[in-house]
């Protein structure tokens, strides 16, 4: 059984959690896009772990984990994250992480390319991570960036290095940024690449061996759908393809080889960074951060808040194909009275069930929202769906109708035995 997992919002729906939760079955845990942009934090045995690029079956010691071709890969972040889990008690050896060749690299002056362009954009800046995925992925599409496999041809890297920091620094020079030594930009890329030179790899034979021999592989999404670069809130989304299809151009596995995508989405609706949020809602977001949630994982920014928006996940559900939901933290509504289920958008007096692509369109855009009621009961003990109160099996069942998804998952906490699994 082959599983796609795929966030259905702007990223953070807990989709650590389930993969977490689906890793127990799985063989194989791969990451095929995105970078260390990701934060993903994993709660087992009640110690807290955040992962930024290594997948969720790290944790375990019987899993063989991808780093995937369509990954751009930060390798000093990559070797301090490396050293931060082993600290924490867990072994990484070559066997149990796998990372392709064909992977792009993020450097340094990436990461200061990404600020220079923020800071050129004024207010109408992304809100990155500043960890340099749109650099690293512009140089990639552009013909001009450096692989894994690059960095084993260590003439071929210093000189493509030294070129292309030349270059990083002229626009740097412009904006009074620091600037780079090409000697020390290779200096610490290689310190880095030497850790991580025993679990450079083609995986792809890996990955179709065990496609052939029936063993699980869970492709571990990251960001989310409304943040793809193709179907998100363009230009405030992310430079990967987050939806399903990244995961098999990240990996060399087929789509013929998929079984299932399971669809991530909170039980409300958050986003970080800037860019068009109709359902957001100052009194929710304020509530939740009263509650300590809702706070980055990789920035520790606050994440604006809203309520469910079922516009943009009916959208996620088709252009992900998913089967089905996991629908995390709905234990953050326990105390509400009434909630709101975003069902439409009104755009100029005409209804829209679909996010447009017209980007003025975003600030005219008017949700159309239905009331529920509220279940006014803690759910985080619940451990089956039976035991979840009426309102709230009401409230998933609305919002599986309105998606067109069944519902798979139900998160109410942090750990791994709150996940529930729907019958
Ligand atoms: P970048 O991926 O750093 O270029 O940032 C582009 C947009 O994606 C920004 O709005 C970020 O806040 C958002 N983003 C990137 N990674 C994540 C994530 O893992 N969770 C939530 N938002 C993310």
């Amino acid at each position: 059984m082959n599983t796609i997992i795929s966030g259905l919002q702007w990223g953070d729906e807990g989709k650590g959690k389930i993969v977490d939760y689906l890793t127990e079955s799985a063989d194989v845990v791969v990451r095929g896009q995105g970078g260390n942009n990701a934060g993903h934090t994993v709660i087992a045995k009640g110690v807290k772990y955040i992962l930024h690029l290594l997948p969720s079956g790290i944790l375990w010691d019987d899993k063989v984990n991808v780093i995937g071709n369509g990954v751009v890969l930060d390798p000093i972040g990559l070797v301090e994250e490396i050293t931060r889990i082993e600290n924490q008690g867990i072994r990484i050896t070559p066997d149990k992480l796998r990372i392709s060749d064909r992977a792009h690299v993020v450097l340094p002056y990436h990461k200061e390319l990404d600020a220079a362009r923020e800071a050129a954009l004024g207010d109408q800046k992304i809100g990155t991570t500043k960890r340099g995925i749109g650099p690293a992925y512009a140089d990639k599409i552009n013909r001009c960036g450096l692989r894994m496999a690059d960095l084993l041809d260590r003439d071929f890297a210093i000189a493509q290095i030294t070129r292309r920091t030349a270059e990083a620094n002229e626009v740097l020079a412009r904006f009074d940024l620091p600037t780079f030594e090409a000697e020390q930009v290779i200096e610490e890329t290689y310190r880095a690449f030497e850790r991580l030179r025993p679990h450079i790899d083609n995986p792809i034979p890996v990955l179709h061996k065990a496609w052939k021999a029936g063993k699980s592989i869970l492709f571990e999404g990251a960001q989310g759908t409304l943040l793809d670069i193709d179907y998100g809130t363009y230009p405030f989304v992310t430079s990967s393809n987050t939806t399903a299809g990244g995961s098999c151009t990240g990996s060399g596995l087929p789509p013929t080889a998929i079984d299932a995508v399971i669809g991530v989405c909170k039980a409300y609706t958050t986003r970080v960074g800037s860019g068009p949020f109709p359902t957001g809602d100052e009194g929710l977001s304020e509530y939740l951060h009263g509650l300590g949630r809702e706070f980055g994982a990789t920035t520790g920014r606050p994440r604006g808040c809203g309520w469910l928006d079922t516009v943009l996940l009916r959208f996620a559900c088709m252009v992900n194909g998913v089967t089905g939901l996991a629908v995390t933290n709905l234990d953050g509504l326990d105390s509400y009275d009434t909630l709101s289920i975003c069902v439409s958008y009104e755009i100029d007096g005409t209804v829209h069930d679909l996010p447009p692509a017209d980007r003025s369109a975003w600030d005219r855009a008017k949700p159309v929202y239905e009331q529920l009621p509220g279940w006014k009961t803690d759910t985080s003990s619940c451990r089956s769906y039976e035991e979840l109160p009426a309102a709230a099996k009401n409230y998933l069942e609305r919002l599986g109708e309105l998606c067109g998804a069944p519902i798979a998952f139900v998160g109410v906490g942090p750990d791994r035995s709150q996940t529930i699994v729907v019958p």
